[in-house]
C-alpha cells in the first residue's frame, strides 16, 4: 500500500478506512494508557493525530517516538472526538524510520528565533514557518510559468555562464578554471584569459535580459526564470548574492504596454497566492505579520499610481521628512525614499518611470529630452523596488552613442548591438526578483528566509 499525504487525507478523509501515512514527529505526549503523536509530512501546515494505544506497542518503543524522529503508521482514520483536530488515525502499526535523540536535535520546542534557524538551514523546514514558505515558493514559481503560458509567452533558457555584463554595474562573480596559485600572463603581466576554460574572462550572469531581448526579437515574447548573481557587498534585508529573477521581454511594446503587464502580473501572482495558499498566508499572518493579508488583498483590489522620477523627487523634497540619504535630483533613490512614496504619500504601489540615465543602464531608450530614460521601477509597501524594467533603445545610433559614453567595451556585447542593425523594433521588458516576490508575498521581512539557501556575502554554508 502506497503512503497517503496528509493534505490529502484534510481534503477527502476516507473515515473507517485503513490508510498508511509517513512524516516527522513535532510532539508526542502521552500517559500510562495511550499515546498522541503529531505528525507532519510536509505536505500542509496542519498535522495528523495518531493515537497508540498504550496496550498494543511496546513503551520502550513509543519512547523512541520523539520531536523530530521519522515514522511510518498503518491503521484505521476516524473522526477525532477530541479537540484540536476533525481525524485521527488509531494505530495499528508504528515502524521507526529513524529516531531524532531529543538531546541533541535542535528544534524541541517552538519558539526559535529565525536568525537561529538560518544557522540550521538543514532543519529549518520542518518548522511550521519554513514548511509554509518553501510551499508558497513552489506555487509561486508555478503560477509564474502558468501566467506567461497561458498569454502565450515562451520559457527561453538564458545562459547562466556570460561574458558579458548585462547591467553594466561590474558586481559579477568570475567563471575560471585557471589555477589561482599560478595564473598565467601573457607580456603584458595581465592575466592570459587564452587559457581558461571558455578562453576568454566568463562571469555568472547578473541578468538574462540582453539573451532575453534576441528571444522578444524573433519569438515576440519571452520570459526567463532563472538564477542571477551580483557581487554587491550589500549586507540588506532585500538583497542576495544569488537571487531567481523573471525577466519578460515583449516586442512592439512601449513603457506603457509594460506597466500595464507588470501590474497585471504581479496582481495575478498575489489573487493565485491568495486562492491556492490560504492555510500557510493564514499562518504566517497570525505568527508574523497580522496585516499581511489586508495588505494581499489591498494591493490587488486597487491601481497602482504612476508618476515620473521627476515628480517623485518633488514630492520627497517637499516632504520635510529626515531622510539617511539626501534627495535631489539625479540621486539614486534608497529604498527608505521608495517606501516614503508607497506608504506614508500615496499608501499604493507606486510606479515610478523617465529615471535620469546617469542613475539607470546603457540600453534603457533615450528620452528626447537628452536627460532621462524610459525606465520604470515598481515599488511596492515593505519592499521598496519589486521591479526593474525599461521600453529598450532600439535606435543603432542612439544605443551606440550611450556605449561611447560610458566607455563601455563592445566586444562582450557586439550581438547585441548588432539586432539594432538587422529589423530593430521598439521592444521593452523588466525583471521581478523572485525572493522579492516571496517577501511580499509571505510578510517575512529579510530575504534570507525567503530562499531555501541563501547566499549573501561571507555565506555559503548548506
Ligand atoms: O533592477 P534590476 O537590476 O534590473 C535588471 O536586472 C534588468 N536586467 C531587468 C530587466 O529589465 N529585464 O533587477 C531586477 C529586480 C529588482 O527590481 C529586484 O526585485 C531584484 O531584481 N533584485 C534583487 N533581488 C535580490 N537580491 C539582489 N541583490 C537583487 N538585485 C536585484
Ligand atoms: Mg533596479
Amino acid at each position: 500500500m502506497r503512503r497517503t499525504k496528509i493534505s490529502d487525507l484534510l481534503q477527502q478523509p476516507d473515515f473507517d478506512k485503513e490508510v498508511e501515512v509517513k512524516g516527522w514527529v513535532r510532539t508526542n505526549r502521552g500517559n500510562k494508557y495511550v499515546n498522541f503523536i503529531h505528525l507532519n509530512d510536509g505536505s500542509t501546515i496542519h498535522n495528523l493525530q495518531i493515537v497508540a494505544d498504550a496496550e498494543k506497542f511496546d513503551e520502550d518503543f513509543l519512547k523512541q517516538i520523539t520531536t523530530g524522529a521519522c515514522i511510518r503508521v498503518f491503521g484505521k482514520l476516524v473522526e477525532s472526538q477530541g479537540k484540536g483536530q476533525t481525524m485521527e488515525i488509531q494505530a495499528e502499526t508504528i515502524e521507526l524510520y529513524g529516531t531524532a535523540d531529543p538531546t541533541t536535535y535542535p528544534l524541541q520546542k517552538k519558539g526559535h528565533s529565525l536568525e537561529f534557524l538560518r544557522e540550521i538551514a538543514h532543519l529549518r523546514p520542518r518548522t511550521n514557518t519554513f514548511g509554509a514558505i518553501f510551499r508558497m515558493r513552489h506555487h509561486m514559481a508555478y503560477a509564474i510559468h502558468k501566467y506567461f503560458n497561458q498569454k502565450g509567452f515562451y520559457y527561453l533558457h538564458t545562459p547562466i555562464v556570460t561574458a558579458s555584463d548585462a547591467e553594466g554595474a561590474g558586481s559579477m562573480f568570475q567563471v575560471t578554471t585557471l589555477d589561482l596559485n599560478n595564473v598565467p600572463r601573457n607580456e603584458e603581466n595581465q592575466v592570459d584569459y587564452s587559457q581558461d576554460f571558455f578562453a576568454r574572462q566568463t562571469n555568472l550572469t547578473v541578468s538574462g535580459q540582453l539573451e532575453g531581448e534576441l528571444g522578444a526579437m524573433s519569438l515576440g515574447e519571452i520570459y526567463t526564470f532563472g538564477p542571477t548573481f551580483r557581487a554587491e557587498n550589500s549586507n540588506t534585508p532585500r538583497h542576495l548574492a544569488e537571487f531567481w529573477m523573471i525577466e519578460p521581454e515583449m516586442a512592439f511594446y512601449d513603457i506603457n504596454d509594460n506597466m500595464d503587464l507588470a501590474e497585471d502580473f504581479l496582481k495575478y501572482l498575489i489573487r493565485y497566492a491568495l486562492e491556492h495558499c490560504a492555510d500557510d498566508i493564514q499562518f504566517l499572518n497570525d505568527m508574523f505579520d497580522k496585516e499581511l493579508i489586508d495588505r494581499l488583498k489591498f494591493v490587488v483590489e486597487h491601481d497602482f499610481v504612476r508618476l515620473t522620477y521627476t515628480e517623485g523627487v518633488k514630492i520627497l523634497e517637499e516632504s520635510k521628512q529626515k531622510f539617511e540619504f539626501p534627495v535631489y535630483w539625479g540621486a539614486d533613490l534608497q529604498s527608505e525614499h521608495e517606501r516614503y512614496l508607497v506608504e506614508k504619500h500615496f499608501k499604493k504601489p507606486v510606479i515610478l518611470t523617465d529615471y535620469p540615465k546617469e542613475i539607470k543602464s546603457f540600453y534603457m531608450k533615450q528620452n528626447d529630452d537628452g536627460k532621462t530614460v524610459r525606465g520604470m521601477d515598481v515599488l511596492f509597501p515593505k519592499i521598496g523596488e519589486i521591479i526593474g524594467g525599461s521600453e529598450r533603445e532600439a535606435d543603432y545610433q542612439k544605443l551606440m552613442n550611450r556605449v561611447n559614453e560610458l566607455g563601455m567595451n563592445t566586444d562582450p556585447i557586439w550581438w547585441y548591438i548588432e539586432t539594432r542593425k538587422f529589423g530593430t523594433a521598439p521592444h521593452s521588458g523588466f525583471g521581478l526578483g523572485f525572493e522579492r516576490l516571496m517577501l511580499f508575498v509571505t510578510g517575512m521581512a529579510n530575504i534570507r528566509d525567503v530562499i531555501p539557501f541563501p547566499r549573501t556575502p561571507k555565506n555559503a554554508d548548506f
